[in-house]
């Protein structure tokens, strides 16, 4: 499950995004779209505490695995300078996975920020393929936007500035996404900044459609043994109405019906 891991390539995408490619062919053979890595970086201070990163794509015939992250701090910093031939310890595959989508699913995927790196294996994946709803701040904000027009996805696009696509928030473009659909077989892949990933979770409720949101939360052990990442989930028995889980375990992918709103 620890996997020592030779970067093949490391490069720059855009605006402080970098995409990393590693040698992992035991991932990349297991792994599901949703679920993450958390990576040792050597040359971090801290070396012990790793980073979590959500599995962007895979390709189980070279053993490739490949993750997008943007640089926000010294572990990704540390990333950044890594060099093909340079080596992490890996972890993973860890956590739950979005359910795969099958044959009839219209799967509309809503994404912030790194999130759209993170859903790109599920809409790979997917039989049938829908729309990317995608949000960033400004245009130069927007990633992987051709990588999914290549394998079929339709990409409408909302910033706050109004620099690209419509004005406004993601959640605003998801009635469009429904319109002409049988909301039966729409399911909605959510990630991204908590905040948004919880409108939206409510939207779809008011709307019955079916969602798979990924709450990822600041992470230590990864593995379900610190309680670092906790949120919150309903839970009947509970005087209070719900109870905390572990999104590194038990998540980080949670149906909208699960989590806990109050
Ligand atoms: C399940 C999961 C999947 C993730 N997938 C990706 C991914 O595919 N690409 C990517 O770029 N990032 C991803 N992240 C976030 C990534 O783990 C953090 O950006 C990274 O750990 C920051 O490390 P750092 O040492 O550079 O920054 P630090 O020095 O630790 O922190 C720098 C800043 O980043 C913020 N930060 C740290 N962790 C998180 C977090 N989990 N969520 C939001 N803000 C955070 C801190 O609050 C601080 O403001 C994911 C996180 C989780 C939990
Ligand atoms: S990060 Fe330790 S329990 Fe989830």
């Amino acid at each position: 499950m620890d996997f020592d891991c030779e970067i093949l390539k490391n490069e720059c995408l855009k605006s402080g995004y970098k995409r990393v490619i590693f040698n992992a062919p035991e991932i990349a053979k297991a792994a599901r779209g949703g679920q993450f890595v958390h990576v040792q970086i050597e040359t971090m201070k801290d070396r012990i505490l790793r980073r979590p990163f959500s599995i962007s794509n895979t390709d189980p015939a070279t053993g490739e695995l490949t993750v997008v992250y943007k640089v926000v701090g010294h572990g990704t910093e540390e990333l950044a300078r890594l060099r093909p031939g340079d080596h992490c310890r890996i972890l993973g595959p860890l956590g739950n996975a979005y359910t795969a989508p099958d044959q009839d699913t219209f799967p509309i995927l809503a994404a912030g920020g790194y999130g759209t790196a993170a859903l790109y294996l599920v809409a790979k994946n997917a039989p049938r393929k829908g729309i990317l709803l995608l949000g960033a701040r400004t245009a130069d904000d927007l990633i992987l936007v051709e990588e999914f027009e290549k394998i079929g996805f339709e990409v409408r696009i909302a910033t706050n500035d109004g620099s690209a696509g419509q004005k406004g928030f993601v959640t605003e473009l998801l009635d469009g996404a429904l319109a002409g659909q049988d909301p039966e077989k729409c399911t909605v892949y959510g990630c991204g900044p908590t905040p948004m990933l919880l409108a939206l979770g409510k939207l779809t409720l008011e709307k019955k459609i079916n969602a798979e949101l990924s709450l990822d939360q600041h992470m230590c052990c990864g593995v379900g043994a610190c309680f670092a990442c906790v949120v919150k989930v309903k839970d009947e028995t509970s005087p209070d109405g719900w109870r905390y889980s572990r999104s590194c375990k038990e998540g980080p992918v949670y149906n909208a019906t699960e989590v806990y709103y109050g």
